[in-house]
């Protein structure tokens, strides 16, 4: 017990940190696809708490009133065969399922994926163990990790996986759908407000799993148009000797697995790197992009990230070299 108060200091504080971020649970929804699933949520929470307090009410009622008194063994009276009793009990239950499916039908036709339209931003979404690929083939752009979209939009979201199931989730725009190899999977969204939202891979995948996660950053129609123009653009090429190293470097250890070519539809082993430092995270959004970060990963990947497919020996000075590149990759 003497550790209780400790423990029970460390969960509250748990809690009250916790609270500081947003949660990205659809409870807090960011499109009307969410917004249909809270709204259900909520309702079948009131019906399903409704029955819970009644039946418990009635449970401890009937317990107290036909407890056993001290001298009295007879059995309270009995209600067997009690034809309105049993009329009752049947036809409240079939109502409130006859509602839950009513409720549940309605939703999932209103979150049912409009026609598609030549406004609609397509997306191939692949999943890799553990981070996510982008492609954009109307715009031929292919990224990873941070998903951009135009606010207000449909995006139309083809999912596929390069090796086991994942599952793409980002509860605050839409419901999930499995990343299935060998089969292709449609979802779509729409975001209502502009911001960073996040998403975690939602089916177990192995080792890092738990760090499988997605960005979907929404972005103002000009910011999306910007974003669109820069991503287009080729691959920033070296100018000082330093990142000449750098970028021979890269070319020959780094690019058979990240493709330096931004339009690049073929799946490689890892990300695509030609805007790179567009992004802010990295590792499966599992790090803040900064030199820092960046250049213990190319130290060693394998205590950021256990498991995951990269793994270079590289000196001090070659690391410096290929870092003076990456920076480039706006
Ligand atoms: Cu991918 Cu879990």
């Amino acid at each position: 017990m003497k550790n209780f108060g400790k423990f029970a200091l460390l969960a509250a504080l748990g809690l009250a940190l916790g609270g500081c971020a947003p949660s990205p649970t659809f409870l807090n929804p960011a499109s009307s696809i969410a917004e249909h699933e809270a709204n259900l949520y909520r309702n079948i929470l009131i019906m399903a708490l409704a029955v819970f307090v009644l039946v418990e009410v009635g449970l401890i009622w009937i317990v107290i009133r036909d407890r056993r008194r001290k001298g009295d063994d007879k059995p309270p009276k009995q209600i067997h065969g009690n034809t309105r009793l049993e009329i009752i009990w049947t036809v409240i239950p079939v109502l409130l399922t006859v509602a839950l499916f009513a409720m549940t039908v309605q939703t999932m036709h209103s979150v049912a994926a409009p026609a598609a339209s030549a406004k609609d931003i397509n997306v191939h979404v692949i999943g890799h163990r553990w981070w996510w690929e982008f492609v954009y083939p109307d715009l031929g752009i292919t990224t990873a990790n941070e998903l951009h979209i135009p606010v207000g939009e449909t995006v139309q979201i083809t999912l596929d996986s390069m090796d086991v199931i994942h599952s793409f989730w980002v509860p605050q725009l839409s419901g999930k759908t499995d990343a299935i190899p060998g089969q292709t999977n449609h979802m779509w969204l729409t975001a209502d407000q502009t911001g960073v939202f996040t998403g975690q891979c939602a089916e177990f995948c192995g080792l890092e799993h738990a760090l499988m996660r997605i960005h979907v950053v929404v972005d103002s129609e000009a910011d999306f148009t910007a974003w669109v123009a820069n991503q287009q653009q080729l691959a920033a090429l070296p100018q000082t000797e330093e990142e000449q190293a750098g970028y021979k470097l890269v070319s020959t250890l780094c690019a058979s697995c990240h493709s330096l070519d931004p339009a690049e539809p073929a799946v490689k082993v890892g990300p695509n790197i030609a805007h790179l430092f567009s992004r802010s995270t990295f590792a499966g959004a599992t790090y803040d992009l900064n030199l820092e970060n960046l250049r213990r990963w190319l130290d060693d990947t394998q205590p950021m990230k256990p498991g995951n497919d990269m793994d270079l020996q590289l000196t001090p000075k070659e690391i410096e070299q290929i870092l003076a590149y990456l920076i480039l990759l706006k």
